[in-house]
């Protein structure tokens, strides 16, 4: 791992905040949580579960007699949407808001318990009447608005699966992955707004399903968000509001078995393809709710909770569509941008609204700390209490910032590592017991257990660098990946037999804290998000002008990991654009259009040859330390070994945006 000095330097954190007092008197989670978990693992979950609503109630936790298939309270039924919602009616809290939604050009509204129950209620007779039945799948591409989330409960509330689509993919994107799915139906809106303006969406949609593409799609459902010009096919294109405004408000939630699918989401692996992530709905609804209500310390009736994650993400799908309205929680979903009209936008949000509970990813906390504290100190901020960071490890420096600037100084920072596969949260700190150390994710969460192992399945000791791996299974654990079982097998379940590897690197300190050390796959993390150097290489090689790609994500000091690209290219090609084209350019708007504006790479470096070893296979190491501008590495197994001095000499060829 390159970046293993910088760890040890980390690793000598020594500072140490304990929990305030008070805090740890009124904290939802206490030190017997750790206790009870220890002393009977399924009955702790059990005990979970049984915090929510159950049609039938299950007979048997776990089923893990085909490895690794888990099946989780499989006998019992239930239905998510009527957890997240009518039981909350049903108890009387029908008027506490449910959704505060702040649009980017300042519009707002709020959406209470009842209402939003009302809404899923008519959209899931919409989706009825379309011929949407338990099982089909259901594309979601959407801005953060509240009809985002009320498609997702409405599918999830007749058994449908959803599969959502981030808004900053692109129509190429999308249509991989309607296909891969089957998706019978896209919801959509006409735009979102971002930067200041109205950007628009269903163009991608038009062009995912132009050209005989996406056959399995029947009709498209379009929310009207910016009242922009959109194209309209007759007969296939539905306005979300008229066919909402027609249908009935009566809708009785019909329970599922807790295995029956809820959603897919696609992730980025080591290869080309996306892959797509299968959850359940019993076991994943109850680590969602669990985590989120102990790892916040989620008091429903006075916390004003914001997760500013997009439901395009997996945080977007357990912590701000699912666990929080299990939970019975008020929060904050804001449409666009942190810097929109300035950098004071969010922080405007948190004192409009009284945000108690904040959960976002480093990069952004890196990107207020650069434009500086001015921006959050013209702000009433002293409303928050809880802080939590996720997505990439969060430097201390920027930790030290958050608690100060943001949390004034006192509230505590949940850092959490968990992934898309993972469902939930597995490592935090738990506030009111937990005491904290900047840049460490800490502990598993009780009912988790893991062990960091060696190359071999050795487990290693504290202060050992090794593999992160869980080692019992736990209930929002993925279930499978979308058609390819196999894949499933091989990607996290062969490394080592019945234990789930995690594709990170990690290391027990000497007090026995957990440290991540980022990935030890060929997946990056660019501003928390995941990106596959693979497939953006396809895309690089799809251009006629590259004869060859190889990508690495490099240091970047806001991002995490910024996207570099070493091209080959093919010089017959190029004549024909002319000597002053700016190809580096035309590469990154190739990858924006193939991907998305995500995975647009920060540089292309023109090289004349890639380092390889002698079987062929590229050595990204040694082009990381070209694109972090370090000494290059051991280059003994190159089988050209001067391939590398040409590289670097010849960087002058790099271009950025
Ligand atoms: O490398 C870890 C990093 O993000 C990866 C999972 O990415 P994704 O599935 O997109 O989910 C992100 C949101 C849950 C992990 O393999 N990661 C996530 N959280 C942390 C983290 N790295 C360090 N610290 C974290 N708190």
């Amino acid at each position: 791992m390159s970046a293993d000095h910088e760890i040890e330097n980390l690793l000598h954190e020594d500072r140490h905040f304990a929990p305030d007092s008070e805090f740890a008197r009124q904290a939802i989670a206490q030190p017997a949580l750790y206790q009870q978990a220890q002393a009977d693992r399924l009955s702790f979950w059990a005990n979970q579960a049984k915090e929510l609503h159950w049609h039938k109630p299950f007979t048997q936790v776990l089923d893990w007699t085909n490895p690794p298939f888990a099946r989780w309270f499989h006998d019992g039924e239930i239905n998510i949407s009527y957890n997240c919602l009518d039981r909350h009616v049903e108890a009387g809290n029908g008027d506490r808001v449910a959704l505060y939604f702040e649009g980017e050009p300042g519009d707002s509204r709020e959406v209470t318990y009842a209402e939003l129950t009302r809404q899923v209620k008519k959209a899931a007779n919409v989706l009825t009447e379309l011929g949407v039945k338990a099982g089909d799948r259901v594309a979601i591409y959407m801005p953060m608005i509240p009809e985002a989330i009320v498609a997702m409960q409405a599918v999830a509330r007749i058994g449908a699966v959803h599969s959502v689509i981030f808004g900053g993919f692109s129509a190429e994107s999308l249509s991989t992955r309607i296909e891969d799915a089957q998706a019978k139906l896209v919801i959509t809106a006409d735009g979102g707004y971002r930067k200041g303006k109205a950007s628009a969406l269903k163009p991608a949609v038009d062009e995912a399903l132009s050209g005989g593409k996406c056959a399995s799609v029947k009709n498209v459902l379009v929310v009207k968000r910016t009242n922009q010009d959109v194209a309209w096919v007759e007969g296939r294109d539905i306005d979300w509001s008229l066919a909402l405004g027609e249908a009935s408000d009566e809708h009785v939630a019909q329970p599922f078995h807790a295995e029956h699918p809820l959603f897919i989401l696609y992730t980025s692996g080591t290869t080309g393809k996306p892959k797509g992530i299968l959850h359940t709905t019993g076991g994943y609804l109850t680590q969602a709710a669990y985590t989120h209500k102990n790892v916040f310390d989620l008091h429903a009736e006075q916390d004003v909770y914001w997760c500013t994650a997009d439901i395009g993400w997996i945080t977007g799908h357990s912590y701000v569509a699912y666990g929080p309205l299990a939970n019975g929680a008020s929060q904050v979903i804001y449409e666009g941008t942190p810097e929109t009209p300035d950098w004071g936008r969010w922080w405007s949000i948190v004192q409009k609204y009284g945000v108690s509970i904040l959960y976002t990813a480093p990069t952004a906390i890196r990107s207020f700390m650069k434009m500086g504290s001015q921006f959050p100190n013209q702000y009433n901020l002293s409303t928050i209490r809880v802080l939590g960071s996720v997505g990439e490890p969060i430097n201390p420096e920027a930790w030290m910032w958050y608690r100060k600037v943001i949390g004034g100084g006192h509230a505590p920072i949940v850092d959490t590592w968990w992934q898309t596969e993972t469902g939930a949260i597995m490592i935090s700190p738990l506030p009111g017991i937990t005491t904290l150390k900047p840049g460490s994710a800490q502990l598993p969460l009780p009912g988790i257990e893991l062990k960091i192992l060696d190359d071999d399945g050795n487990v290693l000791g504290n202060g050992h660098a090794g593999l992160l791996t869980i080692t019992e299974p736990w209930p929002s654990m993925l279930r499978g990946i979308w058609g390819d079982p196999e894949r499933f097998q091989d990607t996290y379940w062969s490394k080592f037999d019945g234990i789930y590897f995690a594709g990170d690197g990690a290391k027990f300190d000497e007090d026995g804290d957990l440290w991540l050390l980022g990935r030890v796959d060929d997946v990056m993390n660019v501003s928390g998000h995941r990106l596959s150097t693979a497939e953006i290489e396809s895309a690089l090689v799809s251009h006629p002008f590259v004869a060859e790609a190889a990508v690495v994500g490099a240091k970047d000091e806001t991002t995490g990991q910024a996207v570099v690209a070493f091209v080959i290219l093919r010089q017959s090609q190029l004549e024909s654009v002319g000597s002053d084209a700016d190809v580096s350019k035309i590469l990154r708007d190739h990858v924006t259009k193939e991907i998305g504006p995500i995975a647009r790479p920060r540089t292309i470096m023109v090289v004349g040859e890639l380092p390889k070893t002698r079987s062929g296979k590229i050595m990204r190491r040694l082009l990381r330390d070209v694109a972090e501008d370090r000494p290059v590495g051991d280059v003994t197994t190159l089988a050209d070994t001067s391939v590398m001095d040409i590289i670097s000499g010849k960087i002058a060829g790099g271009a950025s945006d």
